[in-house]
């Protein structure tokens, strides 16, 4: 089991890593009831196990659909109406047990209900685990605008059981890789080199391989969440492959790509970015290309349209005053942000990596 600790000068909490780590729930005392939030496939399949390690027999979950379209205010509204009609009170406490969708969710209607109620994130996918559990970031969708509306909202701990991973689909828990990648990245030499050597043919079910990626990744965010206050810049650097890979997503309406695969082509693109920039050596850009490529195919870009993804980037610059702020790769383990990159080789880098001509 690693323990990780959250830490600023507002809160502070733990992040427990590790198989049976849902048991360190048993320690949260003091409370009137204990709610589980989860979706029904999930607690098929896991809520036995998470009752029995929670020492919670007999706890009914609040149960809401799989799928972004939770993450709404109605359902907050369904939630908490649950929550009010099964006596839950000021002194009560909402575990999440699922994806980043009910870890949001979740944590959204734990700030709000009876103006705030202690929350624990219990994440169940590699991107809950290494990301969106950390840093009491929490939301709600608006129509298409994605976290229009939320709060920030420490949990009081986070417990991430990589075992739960096994019954992930190879392509979601592929999409949450990526991102596991992006904190390797952002790490070191040192880990970067650990997952070289891991990568290839990872599977859902090797929780012990899967409990020191989960644990260094997430040290990553717990880092930059911890640093954030004295750095408020700091959290940018979590964007790695982000800008481009935001534009590919809207480009296809949210459908071809899960968020982990666009990001990885906007790492891939970001990194040919970096080296056009004349800030990476190209030795280290084949490197990142190469872990990223590891984790397995991504689907093809070769029939979107360049100009409808670039034209999405530029209005996005417009949005934010004029300037995109690029997290560029300077290194494995060394970023910097840079406001002023030329157009012309922002559309260099996509063609070079959607046409296959750099490290393909
Ligand atoms: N709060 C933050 O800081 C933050 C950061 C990044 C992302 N997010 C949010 O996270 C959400 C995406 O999270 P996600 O990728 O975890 O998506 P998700 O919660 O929708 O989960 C992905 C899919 O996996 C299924 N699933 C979850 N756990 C499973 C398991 N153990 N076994 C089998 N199936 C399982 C879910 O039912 C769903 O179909 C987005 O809404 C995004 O905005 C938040
Ligand atoms: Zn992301």
């Amino acid at each position: 089991m690693r323990r990780l600790q959250v830490k600023s000068s507002a809160v502070e909490y733990q992040v427990i890593v590790g198989r049976g780590a849902w048991r360190a729930l048993r320690q949260l005392k003091g409370y009137t009831t204990a709610f589980v939030l989860t979706e029904p496939g999930l607690w098929k399949r896991w809520g036995k196990k998470f009752a029995s390690d929670a020492g919670w027999q007999g706890v009914r979950p609040i149960l809401v659909p799989s799928g972004e379209g939770s993450k709404s205010l109605s359902m907050a509204g369904r939630v908490a109406s649950e929550l009010l009609d099964r006596g839950a009170d000021r002194k009560s406490l909402l575990v999440a047990l699922g994806g980043g969708v009910v870890g949001d969710l979740g944590g959204f209607v734990a700030s709000t209900y009876m103006r705030g109620i202690d929350y624990a994130q219990a994440p169940t996918t590699v991107l809950a685990q290494v990301d969106s559990s950390i840093g009491g970031k929490t939301a709600v969708n608006i129509h298409a605008m994605k976290n229009l509306v939320g709060t920030f909202y420490a949990p009081r701990v986070v417990v991430s059981d990589p075992e739960v991973l096994a019954s992930l689909q190879p392509r979601a828990f592929k999409s949450g890789l990526y991102e596991a990648v992006k904190h390797c990245i952002l790490s070191g030499p040192e880990l970067f080199k650990w997952l070289e050597g891991k990568v290839s043919g990872l599977k859902p079910g090797d929780a012990g391989v899967l409990e020191t990626l989960v644990a260094r990744a997430a040290a990553v965010k717990v880092d930059v969440v911890t640093r954030d206050e004295r750095e408020a810049a700091l959290r940018r650097v979590l964007n790695l492959g982000h800008t481009y890979g935001h534009a590919l997503e809207e480009a296809t309406g949210y459908r071809r790509f899960l968020h982990g695969e666009a990001v990885a082509w906007g790492m891939l693109m970001v990194t040919r970015l970096a080296e056009l920039a004349g800030v990476l050596d190209p030795a280290d850009g084949k490197r990142i290309a190469h872990l990223v490529r590891a984790v397995g195919p991504l689907p093809n870009l070769r029939n979107l349209k360049a100009e409808k993804v670039l034209g999405l980037l530029i209005r996005d610059k417009k949005a934010v005053g004029g300037k995109i702020h690029w997290v560029l790769p300077e290194g494995i383990g060394r970023v910097r942000v840079a406001a002023d990159v030329p157009d012309a080789i922002v559309a260099r880098a996509f063609h070079d990596v959607q046409g296959g001509v750099w490290n393909d």
